[in-house]
This record gives C-alpha cells, structure tokens and sequence, in this order.
C-alpha cells in the first residue's frame, strides 16, 4: 500500500489549483467580523456537497462533522473566516471587491487549506478511524472574538484535540514554526483622558495643565516594567497616540493617551493592569488633575499543549520534511484560538507563506505565496490522521 503521507501529499497536489481559486473567490468577496454572510453561505454549500452534516454557530460560525472507520477519537481542525476592515491597496488581478475590506491577514488562506483538508479526508475516510469536526469560525480579529462563542455553543463537544494554524509571513514558505507552552501575548489596550483646567498659557498658575501632567503620567508609567515587574518576565507597555491643545498659547481642558499592553503571565497582566491605573490617577491626583482610565482586555495568551507540539513536529516532518521546523521566538500579537486550548488539549502553528512576500500581516498590501495552500492541507489532513491513529493513553 502507498505510503499515508505521500498519499496525503499527492491528494493535495491534485486540489492545488481549487485551493487557490477558493482563496482567491474569499479574497475577492472579504467581510469583516460576525458579517461574514457570503464567506459562511460559500463553506456551508461546499461542506453539504462534501455530504457532511453542518450546523450554525455564532452567527456566521460553521461546525461540520466527518465520520470516518468506527472510532472513539474526535479531532477538530478549525479556520479563522473574517477579513480586516483595511482598504487594499495594489494591483493584484484578485484585490478587493468590498471597499474598505481586505483580507490581509491570510484568513482567505486559512479557510481554503481546511476546505481542502475537508475534501482530502471525505475521499480517504476509509484510512482513519474516529470524526474529523471542521470548526470555521468567525471573527478572531476584534475581541471579544468568536472562538469564545464556538466553545460556548458546542464547537468543542465530544472532542478530545484541536489543530489550527497560521500562514506566516516571516517564515519561508513551506516551512513551519510552533512552540510548546506560551506562543502568542494577551494583548490590551488602554485609553486615559487626563482632565486639567484650560486657560492661558501666559497665566500656567490658574490652570491645571493636562500636557505637563499627560508628559509626567508617560514618564513615570516606564515605571511598571522596570520597577514592578520581575525582569525575567515579558511584559510591553506602550504609548500609540498622545493628543491634546490646539494652538501655541492655550492650556488645553484634557489630554487623551492610549497605549498597549503585552503580557504572557496572567500575575504579569493583572499587576500591570494595576500599577497603570495606580500611577494614572496618583500622578494626576498629585498635579490637581483627574484621569479617566479605560483598560480593555485582549485574548489570553495561546498557550500550546506540549504533547500535541510533539505531535505536531512529527507530523510536519512526515509532511514537510524535518528540515522545515524553524526555531522561533513567542509573538507579541493575539489570537483566540487561545479559548480553545482552554478547553482541551490541541496546539496551533505558523505555516510559513513568505517566498516574495515584502508586506508583513495587516499591511494594506498583504498577500501570501500561495504554493502555502496545498502545504496547509497536506499539514492539517496529516494531524488529523496522526492523532486519530495514535495510541490512547491513560
Ligand atoms: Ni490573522
């Protein structure tokens, strides 16, 4: 008999030019999140064709079940569907038909390489034993984001791993990057108003100046990472924008800050959230000013399950080749992918897409190498088949 994984990699071959017609009709026709009505129409049509049963969920969400051999094992492959509300920019023959939205992510990518995965194990679902659940979900990019939803309307029952990925930019194509434990930051944000008393910048001594007190309030809150925060442990905090006055000689009435915070320790998030509220208001209180402090939270940090890392490499060296595991650094940015591997055991990748790829993630010019499709598929039919065979332990 041919051996699974050549089989698996000749499969996805067979769809290249499908996989990128897919990804290219979602690229075409992106929505951004929890409007994702064509993008979740074009998946429920394609998965009922395939003959598998379909269920709705968080409201452009899709959860789809494949039985393969009589099994105990459930494994879940899932897809990110929403695109960015970004205006594309450039020449390419499938840009952006929706104005001011784009994928430029690489979710059209995402949702392709599953429909792929999909179609490759419903022709060879006589080689594994168990279900397959195929889990395309809406809006990761805006939290509270829709995997939260997904778990909370049942993505995740009866199933015992999940798999997911990312098509990377910075990672050469066909190449993939993970690591065990904490991968990808809780990412958060904040806004401070700082309320003083307008007047005339010829007379500071009957104002209360929000600009000498906004300055101070971005100088002493270097404070948390330096001062409160055990240097063996990430944590980012920075300032995006700092806008308030309006001409030469005016103290203005308020000045707005905001900023962001990284963090992969829950103790690290929560003190930092405190000691910027703390220094918010006890600068602004020593000035005779008042801080309004909003702080909104990210995703919790993605924290992949060791044994299904294990899992992972070996499957990418069966797929991919050995060669192809790159040594990565954890990523500063988010993903809700994290709801699920709080649930269950499961872990997720960056799937390398850069070759010729100049535009990072997010850039209005974004694209991805697209050979990364039939890559992705092989990849993710591949996890699914290892762990559906792999031995049960206790
Ligand atoms: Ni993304």
């Amino acid at each position: 008999m041919e051996d699974v994984y050549e089989e698996i990699k000749n499969e996805a071959k067979k769809i290249e030019s499908r996989l990128r017609e897919w990804r290219r009709d979602f690229h075409r026709h992106p929505e951004t999140a929890f409007k994702e009505e064509r993008t979740s129409r074009k998946i429920h049509e394609f998965l009922e064709e395939l003959g598998l049963p379909v269920k709705k969920m968080a409201r452009t969400g899709l959860r789809a079940e494949l039985e393969g051999k009589p099994g105990e094992k459930v494994v879940a492959l899932r897809s990110d569907i929403d695109a960015l509300p970004i205006q594309e920019e450039g020449d390419k023959e499938y840009i952006s038909k929706n104005s001011g939205v784009a994928h430029v992510c690489g979710h059209d990518g995402h949702m392709a390489i599953l429909m792929g995965a999909a179609s490759v194990l419903a022709k060879k679902r006589d080689r594994f034993s168990g279900k397959v659940v195929f889990l395309f979900q809406p809006a990761e990019e805006i939290p509270p984001g829709g995997a939260k939803k997904m778990v909370e309307e049942g993505a995740l029952d009866g199933v015992d791993a999940i798999f997911g990925l990312h098509l990377w930019q910075p990672l050469p194509t066909g190449s993939v990057g993970i690591l065990k434990g904490p991968m990808m930051a809780q990412a958060d944000n904040f806004d401070i108003k700082v309320k003083g008393k307008a007047g005339h910048g010829s007379t500071p001594h009957i104002t209360v100046d929000p600009i000498f007190v906004a300055s101070q309030m971005v100088v002493n809150l270097q404070s948390v990472v330096s001062r409160n925060t055990d240097p063996l442990k990430p944590l980012v905090v920075s300032f995006g924008t700092i806008k308030g006055g309006t001409v030469y000689n005016i103290i203005p009435q308020e000045v707005e800050l905001t900023g962001t915070v990284r963090t992969f320790e829950p103790e690290v998030q929560q003190n930092a959230q405190k000691r910027i509220y703390e220094i918010a208001k006890g600068t602004s209180r020593a000035f005779g000013a008042f801080a309004d402090f909003r702080y909104k939270k990210g995703y919790p940090p993605l924290v992949n399950h060791d044994e299904m890392v294990d899992l992972v490499l070996e499957t990418v060296g069966k797929i991919l080749g050995k060669d192809n595991i790159k040594d990565i650094s954890p990523v500063m940015g988010g993903e809700d992918f994290t709801y699920y591997l709080q649930k269950i055991p499961g872990a997720f990748l960056f799937l390398g897409a850069g070759d010729g790829q100049e535009y990072s993630h997010h850039h209005p010019k974004f694209d991805i190498d697209e050979r990364a499709l039939c890559h992705g598929t092989a990849l993710m039919t591949g996890l699914a088949y290892d762990f559906l065979k792999r031995p049960d332990r206790s």
